[in-house]
């Protein structure tokens, strides 16, 4: 913000910032989010950590803040700023959210998972007693700066991860989403996400990709911030996978596991005759395209009904489980018996 530059520059007290960035982003940008705070005279501390879905816990928020306490941050003036991927994100969020009742934090998502998800609501948390994200609150950030060439550096299977939760939002609310990513699949993945000028057959196939997905999550949270509604097209993937994931970690990322979820899911919407044989293939065929895992061994039935039990714990009595209508279109339903979704498993492990 060149005027909050030019104020500091003029008054007396130096700009000062409070930084967590991720062990390997700081590896491989550390020493350019050095030279920018240099060169705009700005006092830092960069921490960095790793975050990671085993290290997202309570003791890496008290670490972060004993650290926060110790450069005696100004609580009103001097927003913490994450760097990093969803993991990142979710420990700063929640560590800001505990100091001083509530420090105002800055989110720099790293991952295209965290670019087009972990970014854009606001929630945070990590995870405890073996629960994925058991501890958190609603804190949204001052501001999320989205700077999509971090992505060139991370694995194709990480892009495929973010790519999952992009195909949740195309399946429940964007016919057009869904077939840009049918279209444009492989090349994003071959591309890591990036723009190119000139021109190819893909247009601005990431731009357009990643600005439908963060606008239809947005549509979905934005109005339901403290989700009152319970109702969440947003939770479709998500009714299942949180055991799965962690049941079998380290070995399904988080929108891996919520993929496994959905191909499920979209055979239980076949099973109920709400989508077509067509349809199902159809959805399939994009999750394979995106190199997203279809199925998971761990994904036995008992976990299933394990899952659902704990599903309608939370979400007060009912299961409203997001299902696809057709293509890009979605209805919750709170009445799949039992049988319906056994039928769906047998055919979902038999293809
Ligand atoms: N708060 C929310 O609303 C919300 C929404 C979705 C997901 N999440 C959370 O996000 C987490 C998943 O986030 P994620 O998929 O970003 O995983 P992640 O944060 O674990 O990052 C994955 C790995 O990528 C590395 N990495 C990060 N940026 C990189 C880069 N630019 N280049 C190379 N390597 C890089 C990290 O070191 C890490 O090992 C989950 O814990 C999930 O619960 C939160
Ligand atoms: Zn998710």
């Amino acid at each position: 913000d060149p005027l909050q530059l030019e104020l500091a520059t003029s008054s007396k007290r130096k700009l000062r910032r409070f930084v967590v960035i991720d062990e390997v982003v700081d590896e491989l940008y550390g020493s350019k989010v050095r030279e920018y705070f240099e060169e705009n005279n700005v006092q830092h501390k960069i921490l960095a950590l790793p975050t990671t879905e085993e290290t997202k816990s309570m003791d890496l928020v008290l670490n972060i803040l004993q650290e926060v306490q110790n450069f005696s941050i100004d609580r009103r003036t001097e927003p913490i700023i994450a760097i990093g991927g969803g993991v990142c994100l979710d420990i700063v969020g929640l560590a800001a959210s505990l100091y001083r009742r509530r420090t105002p934090y800055i989110r720099v998502p790293t991952t295209l998972l965290s670019v087009v998800d972990a970014s854009v609501g606001a929630k945070n948390g990590v995870n405890f007693l073996q629960c994925k994200n058991k501890l958190g609150g609603y804190t949204p950030p001052v501001a999320s700066f989205l700077d999509r060439s971090f992505i060139q550096s991370i694995p194709r299977r990480h892009i495929s991860n973010g790519l999952g939760e992009i195909l949740k939002m195309a399946l429940m609310k964007h016919k057009g989403l869904f077939d840009l990513l049918k279209s444009h699949g492989k090349y994003l993945l071959d591309t890591k996400f990036q723009s190119y000028s000139g021109s190819t057959d893909h247009g601005d196939a990431a731009l357009q990709t990643t600005r439908i997905a963060i606008e239809t999550m947005l549509e979905e949270l934005a109005p339901n911030l403290w989700e009152d509604d319970l109702d969440r097209l947003v939770d479709f993937g998500h009714l299942i996978s949180p055991e799965l994931e962690m049941r079998v970690l380290p070995s399904l990322m988080h929108g891996e596991a919520v993929n496994v979820d959905m191909a499920f899911m979209t055979y239980v919407a076949h099973v109920r005759g709400l989508i077509t044989a067509e349809e199902k293939e159809q959805i399939i065929q994009c999750m394979r395209g995106l190199e997203l895992p279809v199925w998971h061994g761990g994904c036995s039935w008992p976990l299933i009904k394990k899952a659902l039990m704990e599903r309608l714990k939370h979400s007060g009595g009912q299961p409203r489980m997001p299902l696809p209508t057709g293509l890009g279109v979605a209805e919750i339903f709170n009445d799949t018996s039992e049988e319906t979704l056994e039928r769906a498993y047998k055919l979902w492990v038999r293809d």
